[in-house]
Parts: structure tokens; C-alpha cells; sequence
């Protein structure tokens, strides 16, 4: 018979049965459910709700099962409603009247609020943690490439010239955004629901900071129907997950570009690619466009979430169950793209050459040679007139600004002097761009000094 059998008159339905369980999802989360329940059953008995002898029978058959599941000992049964039922009711087996007492002054709600928060705290960590070692992977590419310079882009048409170390740093950015986003969510997802019971909290004389204490908790929550009904940190987690699957995916956008033949900036690693079954000459950069891909079923789960919450009403829910799934691969998700990312990224080849080449080639320098002339004291939108004509006078006549003649230079503006050659020199153009947070190379290596103590701090 069920747990909660007791006033019903009927066998559910094994229909019923199939449906209604999580366990196949929830499973994971069986640590933290025979942690949680260890500590409640712990305070229970500093209480003096439980006995000394309840919870010497608890703790240890709790500790066993955990054992026993983690070496495959013990098999999850796929039939239990979910992993908070079959941890009751397989202590209840070893250990009878004190496996029944467990359940003292709690519910599942929650329970499973717990059991999702102490599981959510630690699989954020871990995303920090990838995070940190991918951040450390993009800032050794961007140390060895702070000379070599590429063209930027803006409408993914050459724009200024920066470095490839420059444009590795953005990245940077993004992903200590990221770092920091993961830190905030785990500190407002550290609030322990125990004591919140079903809803209205319980008689019991309990110790709710106790509980905190004992599972490392920074605060108890303050509402007992807002402490089973929140998933808001289910949410949160989602969200920044998601931020980082947009980062991600963006990257991996570049990577395809810059490994295709037309750009030819990078060389995927031949163990980090792929070939086709047809086209015996493809070199495809798969492990890019799976990260693009997977990033919508992030999205998708995130606005799913969204979605299963918006017209609840309070306090609990089964719909409220959907959010493991969703959670869940959203962090294996995150968590396999940043794990194949990370040696694909160490491993490509940089082409510098080529990615100088077409620095060359896209009047990328057209500003600096306007800036040349705002200093000699012309007005910006003067010197922007004289460089645009300029441009269309050396596509006329397929020149680039740094093969004019003087007296071509001259015939746009006298202020143009010898100097204008070394003030369009690609190299002269990024060492100029010294400001902070621009790619002049000193510059850059202080960014990648900044990211590394930043990483450090979370
Ligand atoms: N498996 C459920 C969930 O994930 C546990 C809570 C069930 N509570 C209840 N009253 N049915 O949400």
C-alpha cells in the first residue's frame, strides 16, 4: 500500500502510477534527500520529538542506503512515486517504527524544496567551476595572441582593427558576468525550506536553524507557503544557464565562421571535428554548431518553467514537478557544452597570418586616417568627408590607404604630411587604441591579468 494509502478504498491505477511518478527524474537527487533527511532527523532528536536510539537507526540505515545506491548495491525502484517515498520506504524496511518517524514535522513540499536546493547550490557551483577553467583556457589563447591583430567587425563588415586576444577578452567578459550571475543565484537559492511543512509549518517544536546549520545553509526562509511554493531558484538557475548558453552560442557562431574557408581564421583540431559520409574534403566544426543548437533547449526550458508557474496559485502543486526535468538538462546541457568547448577551443590552431591578411584588405584603418587629421585640427566630420572620398578613390583604383602616394594624399588634404603612412599602419592603429578596455596589447594584458584575479574572487 501507498504511504498516503490510507483513506483511500481502491489500488491506484498502475495508469495512474506511471504518470504521477518522478522517480526516473528525481532519483539524482537521492544525496541530498538522505542528507537532508539526516539532518531533520538529527534535530528531531536534539528536540526530543525522536529518541537517541530512532535516530542512531535512522542515520545509519540512511547512510547505508546511500552507500548502496552510489555502488549500485541498492536498485532505485522505477515503480516508486519518487525518490522521497522510496528512501522512506526502504528505511521503514530495515528499520521499522523509526524509519515511520522520520517524517515527523515535514512534509514533501518541503522535502523536495530542500532536496531542489541543495541540489541546484551544488550544480551551480560546478558550472563556476567549468566556467573558471574555460575563462583560464580563453585567457592563455588571448596571452599568446595580444600582436595578433584581426579585423573587427561591426554588420560582420571589417570595422577597426583590434587583436584576436582583444576579441578572446570579450568572451572573458561575458563569462565572469556569467561566474557572477551563477554566485548571486546560489546565495538567494540558499534559504532552507524545512519547517514550511505542507503549507501552514507545524505544532511541532522544531529547530529550524539547526537544519540551516547542519546543511549549510545561508538563511531559513521566512514564509512557510512561500518556502513550499517558490521556484523561483529553479528559475534563476534556468536563467543563468541560459545567459550562458547565449555567450556560448555566440562563440561557437565565430568558430564556424572563422574555421570556414572564406574566413580561414582558425583550424579546428582534427580530433575536435568532423567529416562528412559523402564529401570526402569536409572538415565540419560540430561541436560549435551542437552548442548553437542546444542553447534553444535551454531557452525552451527556461520559458517552459516560466510558463508552469505563471498561474499557480498557492501553495504547492504537482505541476511544480515539472520543474526537475527542465532544471536538470538545463545544468547537463550547460554542463556538456562548456566540457567539449573547452579542449576544442585549447586545441584549435590560430591562423594569424590570414587573419592579418584580412586586416589588410578592408579600409579598417579609414578611421584612424580620419583621426590623423582631426589632430593637425580638421573637425571630424570634415576629416570623415576627405577619408570616405579617399576610400572611393582607392577602390576606383585598387589601392589601399596604406599603398597612396603622398600626392594623392595631398590632392584630398594638405594636412596629410609623410606621418599618415605610420598613422595607418595596422600595428600603429591597435598600440594607438590604448584606452582601457581597448586591444592595444599592453592593454590586453592587463584585461587578462584583471579576468584572472576576477575568477579568483568567486
Ligand atoms: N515528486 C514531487 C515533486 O517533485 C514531490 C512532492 C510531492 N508532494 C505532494 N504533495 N504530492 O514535486
Amino acid at each position: 500500500m501507498k504511504l498516503w494509502g490510507a483513506r483511500f478504498e481502491k489500488e491506484a491505477d498502475k495508469r495512474l502510477n506511471d504518470f504521477n511518478s518522478s522517480i526516473n527524474i528525481d532519483s539524482r537527487m537521492y544525496e541530498e534527500d538522505i542528507d537532508g533527511s539526516t539532518a531533520h532527523a538529527q534535530m528531531l532528536c536534539a528536540q526530543g520529538i525522536i529518541s537517541e536510539k530512532d535516530l542512531d537507526d535512522i542515520v545509519k540505515n540512511l547512510s547505508d542506503i546511500k552507500n548502496e545506491i552510489a555502488n549500485g548495491t541498492l536498485i532505485i525502484d522505477e515503480n516508486a512515486e519518487d525518490i522521497h517515498m522510496f528512501i522512506e520506504e526502504e528505511l521503514t524496511k530495515r528499520c521499522g517504527d523509526a524509519g515511520k518517524r522520520l517524517h515527523t514535522a515535514r512534509s514533501r513540499n518541503d522535502q523536495v524544496a530542500l532536496d531542489t536546493r541543495m541540489y541546484t547550490i551544488k550544480r551551480l557551483g560546478s558550472i563556476k567551476d567549468l566556467l573558471k577553467d574555460f575563462i583560464k583556457i580563453l585567457c592563455n589563447k588571448a596571452q599568446k595572441h595580444v600582436y595578433s591583430i584581426m579585423p573587427g567587425y561591426t554588420h560582420l563588415q571589417p570595422a577597426q582593427p583590434i587583436t584576436f586576444a582583444h576579441h578572446l577578452m570579450a568572451y572573458v567578459q561575458m563569462f565572469i558576468r556569467d561566474i557572477s550571475r551563477l554566485d548571486d543565484a546560489q546565495k538567494r537559492c540558499s534559504v532552507m525550506p524545512l519547517g514550511s511543512g505542507a503549507l501552514a509549518a507545524t505544532t511541532h517544536n522544531i529547530d529550524r536553524e539547526f537544519v540551516k546549520e547542519r546543511l549549510g545553509f545561508l538563511q531559513i526562509s521566512q514564509n512557510s507557503l512561500d518556502g513550499v511554493s517558490d521556484r523561483d531558484f529553479v528559475i534563476e538557475a534556468a536563467s543563468a544557464l541560459s545567459i550562458i548558453m547565449v555567450h556560448l552560442s555566440r562563440f561557437s557562431e565565430e568558430i564556424i565562421l572563422w574555421s570556414s574557408r572564406e574566413f580561414n581564421f582558425i583550424e579546428l583540431d582534427d580530433a575536435f571535428a568532423t567529416g562528412s559520409s559523402i564529401m570526402p574534403q569536409k572538415k565540419n566544426p560540430d561541436i560549435c554548431e551542437l552548442i548553437r543548437g542546444k542553447s534553444g533547449r535551454v531557452f525552451g526550458n527556461l520559458q517552459g518553467l516560466l510558463c508552469m508557474m505563471k498561474g499557480l496559485p498557492l501553495a504547492y502543486n504537482k505541476d511544480m514537478q515539472e520543474d526537475k526535468e527542465a532544471l536538470f538538462d538545463c545544468f547537463d546541457t550547460v554542463c556538456a557544452c562548456l566540457k567539449a568547448a573547452a579542449p576544442m577551443l585549447e586545441s584549435m590552431k590560430v591562423l594569424e597570418d590570414n587573419m592579418n591578411s584580412a586586416a589588410a584588405e578592408g579600409f579598417i584603418n579609414a578611421t584612424d586616417c580620419a583621426d590623423y587629421l582631426v589632430k593637425k585640427g580638421i573637425p571630424f566630420r570634415e576629416a570623415y568627408r576627405i577619408v570616405g572620398q579617399l576610400v572611393k578613390y582607392c577602390i576606383k583604383n585598387s589601392k589601399v590607404l596604406e599603398t597612396l602616394d603622398i600626392d594623392e594624399y595631398k590632392a584630398a588634404s594638405p594636412y596629410f604630411d609623410a606621418d599618415i603612412y605610420k598613422a595607418v599602419s595596422l600595428i600603429e592603429c591597435v598600440n594607438n587604441r590604448n584606452v582601457t578596455g581597448g586591444p592595444a596589447p599592453d592593454e590586453v594584458k592587463r584585461q587578462i591579468d584583471f579576468a584572472i584575479s576576477c575568477c579568483q574572487s568567486f
